[in-house]
């Protein structure tokens, strides 16, 4: 399947089955989000794959009725970093340093540089990068899952406050951004027989 034949394929699955997907493809699909772009890369979002049947039960009141959060194989709760300052630019930098060989000295102006940009935004704009950064993440899962045949339904509808209680985010400084449910489409899901709805490319690409 080509990309274009497995994005076509690829729908926002309103039932699931209860089918479980192995792990370890889940896991390869979460190495292939892993390895999405971020703005200078410093990766500041985490996903939490919610196993726990329970815990799941529990987000249902936030999740505006959407059982799927309950009945989908895997549920993936995209979070992102509160704190974002001279603090996440050191552990950045020294992540470079060692993966790449090189002294942290030699990255003082890449780390000065992103320190000065953190420092002046305010707060709502930085949380408004950092879940920036989330979406990009979301939107290479969609594709990866697509073109791994891993149905998905990514879900904005949900009350990230009461998502954050019941993770016990707040504690960890981290908070819910949006969420995206993995797992085998239901036989009997009238969605996936639904004809995509896009623009055509003559409106949607604008040549200069
Ligand atoms: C950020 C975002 C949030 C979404 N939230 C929900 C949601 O809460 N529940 C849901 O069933 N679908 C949700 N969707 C799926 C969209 O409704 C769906 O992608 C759109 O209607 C296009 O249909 P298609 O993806 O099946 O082609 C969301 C999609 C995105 C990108």
């Amino acid at each position: 399947m080509n990309v274009i034949e497995a994005l076509n394929w690829r729908y926002a699955v309103r039932e699931f089955s209860p089918e479980r997907i192995n792990d370890q493809r889940i896991q390869e699909l979460l190495t292939a989000t892993r390895l999405s772009a971020t703005s200078y890369g410093l990766q500041p979002y985490r996903m939490i794959v919610v196993d726990d049947v329970e815990t799941r039960k529990k987000l249902l009141p936030y999740s505006f009725g959407q059982q799927k959060v309950v009945s989908c194989s895997h549920l993936v709760v995209f979070v992102a970093q509160r704190q974002l300052g001279d603090e996440m630019v050191d552990r950045y930098i020294h992540s470079i340093a060692d993966t790449r060989s090189i002294t942290v000295d030699e990255l003082k102006g890449l780390a000065d540089h992103m320190k000065s940009v953190f420092a002046d935004m305010n707060g709502e704009q930085k949380r408004e990068w950092a879940h920036q950064q989330v979406y990009i993440a979301l939107g290479t899962m969609l594709t990866a899952a697509a073109m791994m045949q891993i149905d998905s339904c990514p879900m904005g509808g949900i009350e990230a406050a009461g998502y954050d209680e019941v993770l016990g985010l707040n504690e960890l400084d981290l908070e819910t951004s949006v969420i995206c449910a993995l797992g085998v489409r239901h036989p009997d899901d009238q969605n996936a027989k639904l004809k995509k709805v896009r623009y055509d490319q003559t409106e949607m690409v604008i040549a200069l």
